[in-house]
């Protein structure tokens, strides 16, 4: 090899070095540590969304909440539960389904062979309503984006809402919870699973039953073994 030509391979090397670095690997295909470096990207751009909803002022909630409550699993999920809002138990600890709602909906998770560490777990709201009062429109308004960017960066095969608010406010829709439950629906190009809240089954019990329907839905769409 020629001084000249070692000179533009030494500069080939160096410069697709640094879009690994950089995280550009996607672009490299099969030379890049794809799987990783993908899922380094993933994780970064939810951390900086994160520290940006962490000051979000946008409605009167920001004023009474003791802390952002922004979701948490794993960023490169298949499977993203989307909730109501913090309740006083995921207020103090800034984690999303912690209280009693959030026991059953591990249960549900762990009955579906997963654990909650394989899932992402978010709620429409990332601020508790004082005295767990049920969001106003406008504050749904003022949060909606934060849980679209949330999606956007995740990119889970599946999201399954939880309860009236959250089916209604991603579906774009005012039927009520009963009627969407069970069927797939489509967000952004990502299929949809609505079912109850595990707060509503704390109250109804009975009603178990229809939820693992749609979990086994759920599972199936996501081919996970029976
Ligand atoms: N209910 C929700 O909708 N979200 C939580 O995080 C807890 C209870």
């Amino acid at each position: 090899m020629n001084e000249e030509l070692k000179e533009v391979v030494g500069f080939l090397r160096a410069y697709i070095e640094l879009e690994r670095e950089s995280g550009t690997a996607e672009f490299f295909g099969a030379m890049a540590p794809k799987d990783d470096s993908v899922k380094a990207h993933i994780g970064q751009d939810l951390e900086a969304l994160k520290k940006e909803v962490a000051l979000c002022a946008n409605c009167d909630l920001s004023a009474t909440r003791l802390n952002v409550v922004f979701g948490s699993g794993d960023p490169k999920a298949e499977l993203m539960f989307i909730g109501e809002a913090p309740g006083a138990e995921e207020d103090i600890q800034g984690l999303p389904f912690v209280g009693r709602a959030g026991q059953l909906l591990t249960k549900i998770i762990e009955a579906m062979g997963m654990k909650r560490s394989d899932v992402y777990i978010a709620n429409i709201l990332k601020c508790r309503p004082p005295n767990n009062r049920i969001p106003l429109p406008t504050e749904i308004l003022a949060c909606e984006e934060n849980v679209r960017r949330q999606v956007e960066i995740i990119k889970p095969k599946v999201i399954c809402t939880l309860g009236k608010f959250a089916s209604q406010t991603l579906l774009k829709t005012q039927t009520p919870i009963s009627a969407l439950r069970g069927k797939f629906q489509e967000y952004n190009g990502i299929k949809v699973m609505p079912t109850f809240h595990p707060a509503y089954l704390l109250r109804n019990p009975q009603d178990k039953k229809l939820v693992w329907e749609d979990m086994k839905k759920v599972k199936k769409e996501l081919k996970l073994p029976e």
